[in-house]
């Protein structure tokens, strides 16, 4: 027999099959009186009712039903007599497909009762089963989805770039080495240095921080080009917005400049916020409410004022503010909070803004998504184009309230002789870019790209405020568990 999904019998085809025997397979959410059986089968967040006429099955078989054993259930479906659900399944035949030991349950998430979200990270293996897990991971994928699409859907190439990389250029941070070298007994060169020349490729090579590089070189011939890749960062930031190991989205356009690169990152963004509210309605009904009682907890200053589903229609509804990184100098040595001495740190041109002055500008200030542009050369990364006051390079970073940064990018350097001069600046011999390099030599034209931290977009959509439960399993500082 055909096992349906869930949802499918919720859903329109629910209604053609009123009357009709069928199967279902999930695991039991709840068993009640004997008689109801909840079954969810991570479809969508709804569970099935399953009327079970106890007189007709024998004991042992329904003591069997607990709390996360897996069922197959047949029988016929018929419109509920009962309120909360439209339609119910009367079963005729109960198959145990995997027993759930009772005693085993009390210490797993499995227990029918609310769990921390600490205590959940450390079951990470069982917590898709609870509804606020299942939700957020329909969520991920309907954002990855949404995130093809919108690039298919324009005409962009999906580019795979290499995972493990001989380039540190990049200058993102700091990178996790790749070696099959004897870490007891390594080879030495005269120096006394490991030789990585002995070791498996032939030199060193790190797990990538970004695919950027790479996606510059397609995008010059391919026109419009994406990567959407697993990334690694060994900092050591223990912080509710940082990973080791995160996914990026790094789109790369060749002939845009700074401008057309806001507007492609402002529409994308509109559009991920978009595809959710259209296509994820119930889960994001949960997350909402959810998201709603988990603000009562917080202290009042640090409150949204929107609901969740209202801060993603006032994404795809309002225009991003769009100032230049001097203007934002200005903007906060000019607040209040600026005078009153609330920053920890303190605001002068050529500083890394620090997240306390972003969170200002996002949350205090404008109360809307921020584009920052223009940022002084020396605190952003080697290939971004350098502006004719010669100060600042035409870079931007997208701040979301609640996040931060959640997108940076540029107009890259596409000019050979300032390209290499700023290799040199930054300490990056250019011979180990030749490849890069030469792109500058043969039909080189202004380009522009950014990268979306994909966690962070999905922590925005589903309201989650750590970057831990977003992703299935986190790595972060002694953390590699499951
Ligand atoms: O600003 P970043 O470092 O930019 C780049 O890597 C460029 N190569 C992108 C480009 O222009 N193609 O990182 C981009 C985004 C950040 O804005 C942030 O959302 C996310 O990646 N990100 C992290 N997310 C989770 N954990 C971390 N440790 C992250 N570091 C950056
Ligand atoms: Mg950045």
């Amino acid at each position: 027999m055909k096992r349906w999904r869930i949802s499918e019998l919720l859903g329109q085809e629910g209604q053609a099959l009123l009357n009709k025997e069928i199967e279902v397979k999930g695991w039991v959410r709840a068993f009640r009186s004997n008689r109801f059986i909840q079954l969810n089968d991570g479809s969508c967040m709804a569970s099935i009712q399953a009327v079970v006429d106890f007189e007709k099955f024998d004991e042992a078989l329904l003591k069997r039903v607990n709390t996360a054993a897996a069922l197959s259930l047949t029988g016929v479906l018929v419109a509920s007599q009962g309120t909360g659900q439209a339609i119910e399944l009367q079963v005729s035949a109960i198959e145990i497909l995997g027993d759930a030991h009772p005693d085993d349950v009390q210490r797993t998430v499995m227990q029918p009762k609310r769990h921390s979200l600490e205590f959940l990270r450390e079951q990470a293996h069982l917590r898709f089963r609870t509804n606020t897990f299942g939700a957020v991971f329909r969520l991920r994928h309907a954002v990855a989805y949404a995130i093809h699409k919108f690039f298919n859907d324009r005409g962009f190439y999906y580019l795979h770039t290499p995972i493990i990389t001989g380039s540190d250029a990049e200058g993102a941070g700091e990178m996790f080495r790749v070696t099959t070298l004897d870490a007891k007994n390594p080879p030495l060169d005269e120096s006394g240095a490991v030789d990585y020349a002995k070791d498996f490729f032939g030199k060193a090579v790190n797990l990538t921080v970004s695919g950027q590089l790479e996606a510059e070189l397609a995008a010059l011939a391919l026109g419009q080009v994406y990567t959407f890749g697993p990334t690694f960062r060994a900092e050591n930031s223990n912080t509710s917005r940082h990973l080791a190991e995160f996914w990026m989205i790094e789109p790369e356009v060749a002939f845009n400049d700074l401008k057309d690169n806001m507007d492609l990152t402002e529409d994308f963004l509109k559009y991920i916020c978009g595809y959710v509210l259209e296509n994820c309605a119930e889960d994001l009904k949960f997350l909402n409410d959810r998201d709603q009682q988990e603000q009562t907890q917080k202290p009042q200053h640090e409150r949204s004022q929107l609901s969740l589903i209202d801060r993603l229609k006032f994404v795809t509804e309002n225009p991003f503010k769009r100032l230049t990184y001097t203007e934002a100098i200005e903007v906060l040595k000019n607040s209040n909070h600026y005078k009153k001495k609330k920053f920890q740190y303190d605001v002068e041109w050529g500083i890394d803004l620090q997240s306390e002055h972003e969170r200002y500008l996002v949350e205090k200030e404008f109360n809307c998504p921020v584009i920052l542009t223009d940022y002084p050369a020396k605190i952003k990364a080697f290939y971004m184009r350098l502006n004719d006051d010669q100060k600042t390079v035409a870079a931007m970073d997208v701040l979301f309230p609640g996040i931060g940064e959640i997108v940076g990018g540029s107009q890259r350097e596409e000019r050979y002789d300032i390209l290499h001069k700023k290799c040199e600046e930054f300490g990056i011999h250019p011979q180990e870019l030749w490849w890069y390099m030469d792109t500058r030599k043969f039909g080189t034209v202004p380009h522009a790209g950014f990268g979306l931290g994909f966690e962070r977009m999905v922590m925005f959509v589903t309201g989650m405020t750590n970057i831990r439960d977003v992703i299935p399993f986190p790595r972060t500082p002694q953390n590699a568990e499951f």
